[in-house]
């Protein structure tokens, strides 16, 4: 039903547990039979599962068990992740020019990214075949979303990391759950340079090079199009970054409609912060990509040789999908407007926002289009970008107020809201 193959040649691998093909060097996928599965099973096990205390029942990801990679039951390790609200965004939609905007919220997962569903494949087949350290480069939340289900696998965690360059929240999360935190020089181009070929006989590579991990997060896929009564939106807008997470969604939207579970695609829109977008270019001028040194305040998608790019621009391509880049000053004001609609999220979350504005304004995207933007991280992932924020001179900062009589400044305020 579901098999290993090159994503490149199309060779199946001889060892399950390598990372690349020894053939082309291209990366692993795993491969559905997707004519093989009703539509209705799926359905009818979700439904019935929605009601259910087990465990694996209650996780957004291990509730589609029969569409991953088979697992023991007993080296399964989840922290619940991946059952994520799909929250109505009236603010969002509004700045961004659309009738209809909705937030998926990947922030809301344990560890408060959308890394946690592709974590919790990963870990649980490392402990299912008995691996005893997981190993991966962060930009600060893959780090954490390892060391939280290490942590409960019972296995050792050392991250790398440039951890002078990205969220101190991150790392202190990290840390927290008692991850071996080793500083690079560089950035997380240099620290997944370093990762890449270690001997998987020694520890287990939890990047999403690893193809467990998309398969966890193609769940979120699911649980969109499950909210939605699985019906697709017309477009899914997300951040791209190492670009795990485009290939991951793009399979999952894909194999949902393989199944019948939906009738079409959603179209996809990956955006890039302008200093980093390597895959934004290459997309422009259609040509392969080149890596770049990159540079951004959205510190999580800092990342210039994207290591998933081939996959997806496969499931953007096939998607009839679009991808850009916008600037660190549209990033920090879409984030802001998503604060403004009680949601939150990390900078690089509201990549997906800016970038959606852009394409309403460019006219890709109709204002009466159905959007969906991916949040891949939490607001308090990075408060100290949102202290930053409200301290400045930008359009929505919001200042602390001080040394004003409360009184006086209730009734000022009670007079400009009537
Ligand atoms: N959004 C957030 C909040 C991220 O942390 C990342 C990646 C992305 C978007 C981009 O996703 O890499 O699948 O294209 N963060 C990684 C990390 C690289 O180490 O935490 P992608």
């Amino acid at each position: 039903m579901i098999s290993l193959r090159c994503s490149g040649c199309g060779e199946q691998p001889p060892d399950a547990d390598v990372l690349a093909c020894p053939l082309c060097e291209e990366l692993l996928a795993f491969e559905l039979r997707t004519d093989a599965i009703s539509a209705y099973a799926v359905e009818d096990r979700t439904r019935l599962r929605r009601a259910s205390v087990d465990a694996r029942d209650r996780s957004g990801v291990w509730r589609y068990r029969e569409l991953l990679p088979p697992v023991a039951d007993d080296a399964i390790t989840t922290l619940r992740e991946g059952d994520v609200p799909l929250i109505e965004a009236n603010r969002g939609a509004s700045y961004a020019g659309v009738d209809r905007l909705a937030y998926l919220h990947l922030g809301m997962n344990p560890t408060a990214s959308f890394k946690d569903a592709g974590m919790t494949v990963a870990i649980s087949h490392a402990r299912e075949r008995g691996a005893r350290v997981a190993i991966c480069a962060s930009t600060g939340n893959t780090a954490a979303s390892a060391a939280a289900y290490a942590a409960r696998a019972g296995m050792t965690a050392v991250v790398i990391a440039p951890v002078d360059a990205i969220s101190a929240a991150k790392v202190a999360q990290t840390l927290d759950y008692g991850a071996h935190v080793v500083a690079v020089e560089g950035d997380f181009d240099d620290a997944l340079r370093a990762v890449r070929p270690l001997d998987p006989a020694t520890v287990t590579v939890v990047n999403s090079v690893n193809p467990y991990r998309i398969e966890g997060q193609k769940t979120a896929a699911f649980v969109l199009l499950e909210q939605r009564r699985w019906h697709a939106p017309d477009w899914v807008v997300l951040p791209g970054g190492n670009l795990g997470n485009a290939s991951a969604l793009g399979k999952g939207f894909r194999e949902a409609r393989g199944i019948g579970l939906t009738a079409r695609l959603p179209r996809l829109a990956v955006v890039q912060a302008a200093g980093a977008a390597p895959f934004a270019r290459a997309w422009r001028e259609d040509r392969e990509l080149v890596p770049v040194r990159a540079q951004t305040d959205a510190t999580a998608i800092r990342i210039g040789a994207p290591a998933s790019w081939k996959k997806a621009r496969a499931e953007v391509r096939f998607s009839a999908g679009t991808v850009l880049d916008v600037r660190d000053d549209e990033i920090a004001e879409a984030r802001a407007v998503i604060g403004r609609d009680g949601v939150g999220c990390e900078p690089a979350s509201a990549a997906s926002l800016a970038g959606l504005r852009q394409l309403v304004s460019s006219g890709t995207v109709p204002r009466d289009a159905d959007v969906v933007c991916v949040l891949t991280g939490h607001v308090l992932k990075d408060t100290a970008y949102a202290e930053r924020y409200h301290a400045s001179s930008a359009p929505h900062a919001n200042a602390i107020v001080r040394g004003t009589d409360l009184a006086d400044y209730l009734n000022l305020l009670l007079l400009t809201r009537a």
